[in-house]
Formats: structure tokens, C-alpha cells, sequence
């Protein structure tokens, strides 16, 4: 066992569910002691009791305070943070006709003021550690999709707030994204219901990918692994795509 997050506080949003849940279960496997967020208290709850050393709270990311309650449990808990993961997101589908001004605001809020949210008060405790800070965006910061106006301008500005904020807490921490492409969870279902076909929409994500297949979480939580443990040390501002090659087509 390669114990790559060995004494590590993490906190993990989007936890209960698809990426967010295998990432958590990877840092737990590496040692890491961890902070599990998401909406559904019973998943949650039965995710953190079969995850030693990890505490759950429920809540809304959307929510400032929220966010400030999940750093001072990792502190009341662990002592000190270091990793921060940030998966939680929505799609908020409907062209911008059809889409209502709250639900764009919900999903920008949920998806990318989020990010600030957090940030604002984990930075502090990161700088102590030399921590990171890793945000799960999407390909949607840089391809259009149809009916998905407020997830790529969500996605392209939690790309564009990874950058920013790798410039201004460098060198003391590191601040990246990944960006996966067509990866099988209930999210991606969700998305598909903006296609006419949905069931030949996620077929067709799949095998138009360089690589013929869906991403499994799995897939994405090794490349979360990797960028959050001082094996990459020397990476920060990066946005990197994990598609099956699907930009590349
Ligand atoms: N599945 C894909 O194809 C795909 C591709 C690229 C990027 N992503 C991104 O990956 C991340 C994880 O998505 P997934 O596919 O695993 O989806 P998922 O639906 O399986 O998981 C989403 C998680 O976000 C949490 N969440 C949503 N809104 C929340 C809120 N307001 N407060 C707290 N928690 C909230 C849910 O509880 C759940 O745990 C998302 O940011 C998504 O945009 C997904």
C-alpha cells in the first residue's frame, strides 16, 4: 500500500456521490484523514463509517458559511488541513432562454462562488503546510455543449480562479483543476436529458472518445491522487484534461 497521503487532512466536497466518492475513497486508502461534504446525509453517513478517520457534514456549498464550517472541523478534528478536493457540482440545464435566472445563479453559486467560498477560509490553514487545492472543473471550460450555458461559464471561471489563485498563494500552495470529459455517474445521466436521445447521447460521449469508453471515477480519482500528493510538487496553475482524448478529436 502506497500510503502517499499519510498524516493529511483532506477535505472532500462532492463527496456522496460519483467522482467526489472514489476520490474520497482513494485518499483514504493513502492514509488521509478526511472531511466529507454533500447533500445526502444518509450516503454520507454511511460513506464516513466505513472510512476511518473521516467525519461527514451535510450541507450547501452554495452557502458561505457552510464552507467556513467544513475548514473549522478539519481543524477541531485533525489539527491542521492540507489537501482541499472540490467536486460538488450541478448542471443547471436550458438554454439561456429557458433557463431561469435562479437556476443560472444557483448553478454559478453552486459550482463556482463555491470555490471561493472555501478558499477564503482554507487558505490560511494551507499556507501553514504548504497544502492544495484541487478543483474538479470540466472540459466544459473550453467546449460548448447544448442546453449548458451556466456550467460552462461556471467551469470556465473555476479554470480561471485556479489560475488566478495559483498565482497570488504560490509558492506556499499549489492550485490546480482537472477537467475530465464524459465520466459514468448519475451527473452525466442528468446531462444527457438536454439530447434528444439520452441513452444514445452517453453511448456516443463514450465512443467518441480516442480511448471508445465513458471515464470510470475511478480513472479520475487516480489523477486527483496523483496532483495532491507531493509527487507533484512542481505543479500548479494547470488545468489538466483527462478526456480519453476527446479534445483531441
Ligand atoms: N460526470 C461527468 O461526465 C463530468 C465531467 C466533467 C466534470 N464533471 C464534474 O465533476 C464533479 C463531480 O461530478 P459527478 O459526475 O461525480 O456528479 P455526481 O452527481 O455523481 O456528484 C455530484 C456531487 O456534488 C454534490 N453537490 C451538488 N450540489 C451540491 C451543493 N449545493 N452542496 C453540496 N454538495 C453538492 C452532490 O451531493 C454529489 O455528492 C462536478 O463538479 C461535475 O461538474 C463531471
Amino acid at each position: 500500500m502506497n500510503l502517499k497521503l499519510k498524516d493529511k487532512t483532506c477535505i472532500v466536497t462532492g463527496a456522496t456521490s460519483g467522482m467526489g466518492k472514489a476520490i474520497a475513497i482513494a485518499f483514504h486508502k493513502a492514509g488521509a484523514n478526511l472531511v466529507l461534504s454533500g447533500r445526502n446525509e444518509e450516503r454520507g453517513d454511511l460513506l464516513a463509517q466505513n472510512l476511518e478517520n473521516s467525519i461527514f457534514l451535510a450541507g450547501d456549498v452554495s452557502e458561505p458559511k457552510y464552507n467556513k464550517k467544513l475548514v473549522e472541523i478539519a481543524i477541531e478534528n485533525f489539527g491542521k488541513l492540507d489537501i482541499v478536493s472540490l467536486n460538488a457540482g450541478i448542471l443547471g440545464l436550458g438554454n439561456v432562454i429557458d433557463l431561469s435566472i435562479a437556476d443560472w445563479h444557483t448553478t454559478l453559486n453552486t459550482n463556482l462562488s463555491s470555490i471561493f467560498y472555501i478558499s477564503k477560509y482554507a487558505i490560511p490553514y494551507l499556507e501553514k503546510n504548504n497544502g492544495n487545492i484541487l478543483i474538479n472543473a470540466s472540459i466544459a471550460a473550453f467546449k460548448s455543449f447544448p442546453n449548458h450555458p451556466a456550467y460552462c461559464a461556471s467551469k470556465a471561471g473555476s479554470v480561471a480562479v485556479m489560475k488566478q489563485m495559483a498565482v497570488d498563494y504560490a509558492p506556499k500552495i499549489r492550485v490546480n483543476a482537472i477537467c475530465p470529459g464524459p465520466v459514468d455517474t448519475p451527473l452525466i445521466w442528468d446531462s444527457a436529458k438536454a439530447f434528444e436521445d439520452p441513452e444514445k447521447a452517453v453511448e456516443n460521449a463514450g465512443n467518441t472518445t480516442l480511448l471508445k469508453r465513458l471515464g470510470k471515477p475511478e480513472d479520475i480519482a487516480s489523477l486527483a491522487l496523483f496532483l495532491v500528493s507531493d509527487d507533484a510538487s512542481w505543479i500548479t496553475g494547470t488545468a489538466m484534461n483527462i478526456d480519453g482524448g476527446i479534445l483531441n478529436t
